[in-house]
């Protein structure tokens, strides 16, 4: 009797580290046996990879790693923290709720890809990290859409006001535009959970997005159906 997964996906400075606490405290108060994974694991050895894609060690532009190297890196960092970290508890009935994973190479690396080649590279993808590698599929992803003046705005906020902290993939707006193409593709495509975070170009408070995630019935029913 493996646990269940939920994943919060989102682009960059979503609200994403925020929601997965929020839903973390949220599941704890009503007793629930949870634990919160975040991606990549820039703790671990295992995120080397991903840290010298980011920091441009292997060209400045995104689209210098091509999508399926790209997507080795974060796989494989994946891996490493399921098995040395959280894969007993999960196994054990464990519930997990991981800020990014899998999806987020399906959000961000198809952004690479001429559209005509998403549905290919999607497939393997799951394939990959779901079978091959034999990570856990997730039981629910919610999609955290916020307008991208919103989440530059709230990223630009939390480096206080230094532009130069951003990494190759926050720093790209068009690569970023690129994503969120994507992001909306895949939200249809593979029915993930999809919230509105902006009303009228601002951001909606946090309790407000969480609650509309407590109350989505998919979420109801995975964590409090008897
Ligand atoms: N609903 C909200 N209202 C106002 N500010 C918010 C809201 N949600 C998140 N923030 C703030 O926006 C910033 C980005 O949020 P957070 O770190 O949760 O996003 P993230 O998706 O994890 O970002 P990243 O992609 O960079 O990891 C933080 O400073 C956070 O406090
Ligand atoms: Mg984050």
């Amino acid at each position: 009797m493996h646990g269940k997964m939920i994943v919060i996906e989102g682009l960059d400075g979503s609200g994403k580290a925020t929601q997965s606490q929020l839903i973390f405290d949220e599941l704890k108060k009503n007793g629930k046996d949870v634990k919160k994974v975040s991606f990549p694991d820039y703790m671990s050895d295992s995120s080397a990879l991903i840290k010298m894609y980011l920091n441009g060690e292997f060209g400045h532009d995104p689209g210098d790693v091509n999508a399926y190297a790209a997507s080795s890196f974060y796989a494989v960092d994946r891996y490493a923290s399921y098995k040395k970290d959280w894969g007993s508890f999960y196994d054990n009935g464990g519930i997990i709720i991981a800020d990014r994973y899998t999806t987020s190479n399906a959000i961000h690396q198809c952004s690479k890809l001429q559209k005509e080649k998403w549905d290919e590279y999607l497939e393997w993808l799951f394939y990959y990290e779901y079978e091959q590698l034999g990570i856990p599929k997730p039981d629910m992803v919610v999609y955290l859409n916020v307008d991208t003046q919103v989440s530059q705005k709230l990223m630009t906020e939390r480096y206080s006001g230094d532009e130069t902290k951003k990494d190759i993939h926050e720093g790209d707006l068009e690569y970023l535009k690129r994503s969120s193409v994507a992001a909306d593709y895949c939200c249809k495509k593979l029915s993930w959970s999809r919230i509105e975070c902006c009303s009228q170009g601002v951001i909606r408070s946090k309790a407000d997005i969480l609650g509309e995630i407590v109350d989505l019935p998919k979420f109801q029913e995975m964590f409090y159906k008897k």
